[in-house]
């Protein structure tokens, strides 16, 4: 384990005897070790033994999803969404009501949500103007008790990509485990920082299959990460957290990364035409550059083209009390129906 990584783990994570399953030891044999159900599955008909506990590490598709990264499997921990890395990356290293998580805002909602649920204290840096870390802001308000960075690229909500050096600074000279959440990238032009892990080992890489490969409702998210990391998300996860349908369903989708490829280019091309029409609209104040698969649009008065909007039935994202982020409201790229239904009842409202 590298010095920073141990100076920064809890030290009862440290001690921690992580509990053995059964199917850590045997996932063959006359199976008479786990209490499951001997005669078989309610659903047998599903075609996976559905009776059995599913594999603990997920080592197929652990190495499948490593080499769809780019990453080796040891670099891969899979997690219940991004969302469960999050929560166990803040368990692994902040001591409650002791260390404090630091992110730069507006960003996604979660990071603050799961610091909180531990009691763990939220440090805020804003963006600059641009969307942008200011690094020196944020380099000046780390301090002995921030123990992980949570940086956003592209960001949730403001679309854009962060600066790769920024991020790469901040690893450098903070004594802290730096998360960039990598969950829209597919949408974005822009390489992953994740040929970085084994350089860099307080380096750590999200990334979702909720997004560009559709699939919110498995829920499965990566942490990549240095092999001393993963291990101890490994060593702290509940022994079966992905389920054996979830993995079922993965491995099947890894096999259509032509059509994700396909739906990613669709998207992005919808992106850039709802872009265009929504800047000809009268009170929009602002479309902002997106390297995600939604748009930041400032109204004149964003909670009332919101409300308007729900009325018509059509949902998005009020984010106007986001500092920063005054009558903005997120939206997101739709199928070219519904943008073309969107585009149309906006030129329609009366505002
Ligand atoms: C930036 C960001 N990270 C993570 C997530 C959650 O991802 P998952 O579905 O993998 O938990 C979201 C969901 O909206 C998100 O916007």
């Amino acid at each position: 384990m590298s010095m920073i990584i141990e100076t920064l783990v809890r030290p009862n994570i440290k001690a921690l005897k992580p509990y053995r399953a059964a199917r850590h030891d045997h996932v063959s044999g006359v199976l008479l070790d786990a209490n499951e159900n001997s005669f078989g599955s309610a659903l047998p008909s599903s075609g996976l033994e559905l009776n059995r506990y599913p594999d603990p590490y997920q080592q197929k598709l652990r190495t499948n999803l490593a080499a769809l990264y780019g990453v080796r499997t040891e670099n891969m921990f899979l997690g219940v969404g991004s969302d469960e890395a999050i929560d166990l990356l803040i368990r692994i290293f902040c001591e409650p009501a002791a260390d404090s998580i630091l992110v730069v805002e507006p960003t996604y909602g979660m990071y603050r949500v799961a610091a909180g649920i531990n009691n763990v204290e939220v440090q805020s840096v804003l963006l600059n103007w641009d969307f942008q870390i200011d690094v020196a802001a944020v380099t000046n308000a780390v301090n002995v008790k921030t123990k992980i960075i949570f940086c956003c690229s592209p960001n949730n909500p403001t679309a854009n990509l962060l600066r790769r050096d920024d991020i790469l600074t901040l690893c450098n000279q903070a004594n802290a485990i730096v998360v960039v959440d990598e969950a829209y990238l597919d949408f974005a032009d822009s390489p992953s920082l994740s040929d970085q892990v084994n350089a860099i080992p307080n380096l750590v890489i999200l990334r979702t299959l909720s997004k560009a490969w559709g699939l919110a409702g498995i829920r499965l998210g990566c942490a990549i990460a240095d092999p001393a990391v993963i291990s101890l998300l490994l060593k702290i996860k509940s022994p079966y957290n992905i389920n054996a349908l979830t993995s079922a369903e993965a491995l099947k989708a890894l096999e259509h990364r032509e059509k994700v490829k396909h739906t990613t280019a669709s998207i992005i091309a919808e992106r850039g035409r709802l872009a265009e029409a929504l800047r000809f609209i009268p009170y929009i104040r602002k479309v902002f550059p997106s390297d995600a698969n939604f748009l930041l649009v400032r109204f004149d008065d964003a909670p009332t083209v919101y409300s308007m909007l729900v009325q018509k039935g059509i949902i998005v994202r009020d984010r106007s009390s986001e500092p920063k982020l005054a009558n903005c409201l997120r939206i997101t790229v739709g199928t070219p129906e519904q943008n073309d239904l969107l585009i149309k009842t906006m030129k329609e409202l009366t505002l």
